[in-house]
């Protein structure tokens, strides 16, 4: 196996330091682990991530069948502490969703959820789920000033390849990575067959499907993987079938019935509809914000009585931009597709305006904040409640709180953090103080409501401490504050909020 220099890898959850081993070899750790489980079929989940460590415990709590869960990652500085955690028994997510910990401590108690980072274990797998990362390459993510973007398919290739070179000739690969349309049926079937024929085995058994997460992290994470509608398709007949088994095995189908789409490219473009859809739902409020501000109007009073027509349910409101995993490149992905997996010369250009525009919102938040503050924010105390990127969840990728919190540093702000789900704010390498109490010993010029979490709507307390700051500059970047808070807290404060020409 392979050695690389020696280097350590944090959990954001505990903090804790692990040394990255020398020598990347589990043979005898997963040995022992499929020993524990005669009989059964073996699952193992690639990426240990957000979606592929909790598509794992589900699998270790399934439903109708008793499987054997290695959860693989990689033994890299981001990534090998989720190994460590899971066979130390801290799960590496932190979620409101009870459940999680349930089902861990259910899968701790049978002993079946194992990890590693030993891609050995692919020669043992019944079932591959791919549940990896595939990133798109935007030109400036920092200055969120952007137009180019880039799609290198070369670590999801990778991934396919560790697979193939070890897998049974049986096996089930189900991709579950959000994947440009044609990826299973143009890549991954290709990769494997080829993988196959190089070691002398046919490829006439294997199956290779797509079904996509509609993962919400949050109170319902396990539900949302469990208890949900889920898309499938295969890449054969045979495929399908198997995905199908295999998933009527995990997830809840007698009450949310499985749907097959004709072909993995339907189902790999369902995906990215679903979030371009969502996306550009998002960047179309951006403009009609702007012009409420401009026309002295509430957006909010306007969406919710639109919302009353059942045709306009989910318009959407205004907020300091879009974060998250997904939508700032699902669209993306299937512009890609469009032009490099199917030869068209046409990109969506829709979608891909609405990812722009959306990435664009955070400056234009900052820019309403120091223009209607009137004097200079250099040197003023800020606060930023919230840097998640949605509201109850600990996510801070690509959350729209860190171009809001640069463009305050630049402006020569000191800016404090908190937030109620995230210890550490991995891309900032930032410990978050949790005692909002105690932040708010110390006194604010502005105080920003950045993520929408329960914990500060309709908080009584929150509202008398912040009261009692001296003077100063409350702003809504998210709708969180009702009317009647607003009107209490302008009895002291100056209260602006994102789409609200009204105050
Ligand atoms: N987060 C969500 O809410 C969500 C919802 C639906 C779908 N998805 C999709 O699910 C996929 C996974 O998302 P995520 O949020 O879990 O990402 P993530 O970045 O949290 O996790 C991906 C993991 O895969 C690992 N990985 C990368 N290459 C690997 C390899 N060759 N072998 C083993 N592990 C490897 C990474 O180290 C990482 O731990 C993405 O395609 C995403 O778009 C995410």
């Amino acid at each position: 196996m392979t050695t690389d220099t020696l280097t350590v890898s944090k959990s954001p959850v505990t903090g804790k330091v692990y040394e990255i081993p020398a020598v990347k070899e589990d043979k005898t750790g997963i040995d022992a682990f499929i020993a524990l489980h005669p009989g059964k079929k073996v699952v193992v989940v690639q990426g240990l991530g957000f979606v592929g460590s909790v598509m794992g415990l589900v699998v270790a709590n399934a439903l109708t069948e008793e499987y054997a869960v290695i959860g693989i990652d990689l033994p890299s500085p981001a990534s090998y502490w989720k190994i460590r955690s899971i066979n130390e028994g801290i799960f590496p997510v932190i979620a409101s969703d009870p459940k999680i910990e349930e089902y861990y401590q259910n899968a701790l108690r049978k002993k079946n959820y194992y990890a590693t980072f030993d891609p050995y274990a692919y020669s043992k797998a019944d079932v591959v789920v791919v549940d990896i990362n595939l990133d798109v390459q935007k030109k400036s993510a920092k200055n969120k000033d952007l137009e180019g973007y880039n799609v290198d398919l070369a670590p999801f290739r990778k991934a396919i390849e560790a697979i193939g070179a070890r897998c049974k000739e049986d096996v089930l690969v189900l991709v579950e990575t959000t994947v440009p349309p044609g990826t299973a049926q143009k890549i991954v079937r290709p990769m494997l067959e080829a993988a196959l024929a190089q070691r002398g085995l046919p490829a006439d058994r294997l199956k290779v499907g797509h079904s996509y997460e509609r993962v919400m992290p949050g109170p319902k994470y396990i539900d949302s993987i469990q208890n949900f509608y889920r898309v499938f398709a295969g890449t054969d007949e045979k495929s399908a079938a198997a995905v199908e088994g295999f998933l009527r095995t995990v997830i809840r189908t007698d009450e949310y019935p499985l749907t097959r789409l004709g072909n993995t490219n339907a189902t790999e473009m369902a995906k990215v509809l679903e979030n371009s859809y969502r996306a550009m739902n998002i960047a179309f409020m951006v403009e009609w914000s702007r012009f409420a501000e401009e026309a002295g109007v509430d957006i909010y009073e306007v969406v919710n009585a639109i919302r009353m027509r059942p045709t306009h349910k989910n318009i959407m409101l205004p907020g300091l931009g879009v974060g998250g995993y997904c939508l700032t490149k699902d669209p993306l992905l299937a512009s890609w597709a469009r032009m490099n997996l199917f030869g068209s010369e046409e990109k969506l250009g829709q979608s891909e305006k609405g990812v722009h525009i959306n990435d664009k919102m955070p400056v234009y938040a900052f820019d309403f904040l120091r223009s209607q503050y009137g004097a200079s924010l250099e040197g003023k105390k800020v606060l930023l409640l919230g840097v998640s990127y949605l509201n109850d969840v600990g996510d801070t990728r690509y959350t729209p709180v860190e171009g809001f919190y640069d463009q305050l540093q630049a402006a020569g702000c000191e800016v404090s953090l908190h937030d109620p789900h995230v210890k550490y704010w991995e891309e900032k390498d930032t410990w978050i103080n949790p005692q909002l109490d105690e932040l708010l010993q110390e006194h604010y010029d502005v105080i920003v409501i950045t993520t929408g979490h329960r914990d500060y709507r309709g908080n009584a307390a929150l509202l008398e401490k912040i009261k009692q700051q001296p003077a100063g500059w409350i702003y809504d970047t998210i709708g969180v504050l009702t009317n009647e808070e607003i009107r209490s807290l302008q009895e002291k404060h100056t209260v602006k909020v994102i789409g609200r020409g009204d105050l």
